[in-house]
C-alpha cells in the first residue's frame, strides 16, 4: 500500500499509508476524465504565465516550463503517455508527466496558487463551451435538412392533427417547420447559456482564493473567458451551468424523439407517408421484407438517456454544502455521456431527415379526410353572417350526415346543405360553401402571421433562414477566441 503514496503525491504529505486499494478504486477518475488533458495543459501553460508575472518563475523558468508542458502535450497527443493505474485523476497523471519532463525542483513550482477544485471546475467549462459548438453546428445541419425538405414539399398538404384525430389540413411544409423552431431554440439556448459560463474559476484555489498576487484575469482571457468568476466558493462549487448544459441537451434530445415519433408513424404501412433512404434505415435478419426505422427508433430512445443524465446530476447537486465536495466529481461522466450521444446521433438522424422521401399524393388524399374541412364550413358561415355558436352546430350536423352514411363532407348534396342552413341562409346560398371543402383552400385561407397559408409558410422559411445565418456565427466562433456577441433579436 505504502507504494500508492508516492504516485498519489498531490496529497500524500501527511498521511502515514497510501489509500487502500478499494480507495484507489473508488477514486479514480481517469477512465472518463482523461478527456479533459488537453484543456488541463493549457489551463497550465496560462497559469505558468500567471507565476511569471507574480514573480514566482523567473524568465528562465518559465520558458522550460513551457517548454515542457509542450512536451508533454505532444507525448499526450502521440499517446506516449497516458494515465497509468496509480493516478487518481487527469491533474494527478499530468502532474506525473510533468515532472517526468521538467524535474521535481521545476515541475514542483506549478502546482503553487492553485487547487484541483478550481482546475476541474475550469476544464468542464472550457470543454463543455467548446462541444455546445459542435453541437450547435450539428443542430443547424438538421434545421437545415428540415427547411430544404419544407422547400422541397411546396404546396403538398397533409392531414393536421390534435390528440393524433384528423383535425384540420395543414401544408407538409408547415408541419416539418414546426420541428425546425424548437431545434433553433436550442441553440440559442445554448448561446445564451454560454454567456453565463463564460467565467474562469482559475484563482478560486480551494475555495478561498489565492494569497500569491496571480492575476485570474489574465488567465481567463488566455482560457477564453472573458472575466473571472464572482466568488470563488462559487466558482469552484457551482455546477448549475453543468446542469443548465445537461437541460439544453436533454431538451434537444426530446425535441429530436417527438420528430423520431412522427418520421415512426408516417413510415408504417397504414400511413405510408414517408419512405426513408436504404442509406437511413436497417433490415431484419429473420423478416426479409423488413425496413425498419432504426435510427429515429435510435433517437427516441436516446432521449431517455439523455433525461437519466440530467436527472441524475440535479439529483447529486441537490443537498450539497456549498463549496466543493467530491461529489462533484460525478459531474462530468453525466455530460460527457450527453456530448458523445448528442454528437453521434445527430449526423445519423441529419442524413436520415435529408433523404426522406414523402409520398406527396397519399399526403394530398388524406388531408381532407375525417371531416378535417369541419372548421372551414362554420367560419364560412360566419363570414356570411351566422353566430359562431350556430355555425359550430350546423357544421356539426353535416359531419353527422355524413358520418351516418359512411361518406365524407363534400359528399353531400346541395339539398343537405339548404336544409341543414335553412334557419340561416337562403336555399340557393348553402350549396356555395363547396368553395371552401377543399383542402387547399383550407390551407390558403389561413393567411394570418404564422398560419399554414402557402405565403405565410415561405414567409416563415425565409425568416428561419436568416436565423440560421446568425446561428452559424455561434457554431463556428471558438471557445477560446473572441467572445461570439449575440444581436439583441435574436
Ligand atoms: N477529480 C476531482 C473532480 O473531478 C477533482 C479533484 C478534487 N479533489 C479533491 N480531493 N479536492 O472533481
Amino acid at each position: 500500500m505504502a507504494e500508492n503514496t508516492e504516485h498519489l503525491a498531490l496529497w500524500g504529505g501527511r498521511f502515514t499509508s497510501g489509500p487502500s486499494p478499494e480507495l484507489a478504486r473508488l477514486s479514480k477518475s481517469t477512465q472518463f476524465d482523461w478527456r479533459l488533458a488537453d484543456d488541463d495543459i493549457a489551463g497550465s501553460r496560462a497559469h505558468a504565465r500567471a507565476l511569471g508575472r507574480a514573480g514566482l518563475l523567473t524568465d528562465d523558468e518559465l520558458s522550460r516550463m513551457e517548454a515542457a508542458l509542450d512536451e508533454l502535450q505532444r507525448r499526450v497527443d502521440s499517446g506516449a503517455f497516458a494515465p497509468i493505474e496509480d493516478d487518481e485523476d487527469e491533474a494527478t497523471a499530468l502532474e506525473r508527466g510533468l515532472l517526468e519532463i521538467a524535474g521535481d525542483e521545476l515541475g514542483g513550482k506549478l502546482r503553487a496558487g492553485r487547487s484541483r477544485n478550481d482546475q476541474i471546475a475550469c476544464l468542464i467549462r472550457m470543454w463543455l463551451r467548446r462541444h455546445a459548438r459542435v453541437i450547435a453546428g450539428e443542430l443547424i445541419g438538421l434545421v437545415n435538412a428540415l427547411i430544404a425538405q419544407s422547400e422541397k414539399a411546396g404546396h403538398t398538404v397533409m392531414p393536421g392533427r390534435t390528440h393524433m384525430q384528423h383535425a384540420q389540413p395543414v401544408l407538409l411544409a408547415h408541419q416539418l417547420m414546426a420541428h425546425a423552431w424548437p431545434l433553433m431554440r436550442d441553440i440559442k439556448r445554448l448561446i445564451d447559456w454560454d454567456k453565463r459560463i463564460n467565467a474562469s474559476p482559475y484563482g478560486s484555489g480551494a475555495l478561498a482564493g489565492n494569497t500569491l498576487g496571480l492575476d485570474p484575469e489574465a488567465v481567463a482571457h488566455e482560457l477564453g473567458f472573458s472575466k473571472v468568476t464572482d466568488n470563488s466558493i462559487d466558482g469552484t462549487a457551482a455546477r448549475d451551468l453543468v446542469a443548465e448544459f445537461a437541460f439544453i441537451a436533454a431538451m434537444t434530445g426530446v425535441d429530436i424523439s417527438r420528430l423520431s415519433e412522427e418520421i415512426i408513424i408516417w413510415n408504417t404501412q397504414e400511413f405510408a407517408f414517408v419512405k426513408l433512404d436504404d442509406a437511413y434505415s436497417t433490415g431484419s435478419s429473420i423478416m426479409p421484407q423488413k425496413k425498419n426505422p432504426d435510427i429515429a427508433e435510435l433517437a427516441r430512445g436516446k432521449s431517455g438517456r439523455l433525461i437519466g443524465d440530467l436527472t441524475g446530476l440535479l439529483a447529486t447537486l441537490k443537498g450539497l454544502p456549498t463549496a466543493y465536495a467530491r461529489d462533484l466529481q460525478e459531474d462530468k461522466e453525466a455530460v460527457f455521456d450527453q456530448v458523445d450521444t448528442l454528437e453521434v446521433l445527430l449526423p445519423a438522424f441529419t442524413g436520415m431527415v435529408r433523404t426522406m422521401h414523402f409520398d406527396a399524393d397519399r399526403l394530398e388524399a388524406e388531408a381532407p379526410t375525417g371531416f378535417a374541412l369541419a372548421t372551414d364550413i362554420a367560419e364560412w358561415l360566419v363570414k356570411n353572417g351566422v353566430p359562431f355558436r350556430h355555425a359550430h352546430e350546423l357544421s356539426g350536423a353535416c359531419v353527422k350526415i355524413a358520418e351516418g352514411r359512411g361518406q365524407e363532407l363534400w359528399d353531400l348534396t346541395d339539398a343537405d346543405f339548404a336544409d341543414v342552413f335553412a334557419d340561416f341562409l337562403p336555399a340557393d346560398k348553402a350549396p356555395k360553401v363547396r368553395e371552401v371543402l377543399s383542402s387547399r383552400g383550407s390551407v390558403n385561407s389561413r393567411n394570418g402571421k404564422g398560419g399554414t397559408a402557402f405565403g405565410r409558410v415561405r414567409e416563415q422559411i425565409v425568416d428561419a433562414k436568416a436565423e440560421v445565418e446568425e446561428l452559424k456565427l455561434f457554431a463556428s466562433s471558438t471557445s477560446d477566441g473572441p467572445a461570439y456577441k449575440a444581436p439583441e433579436t435574436l
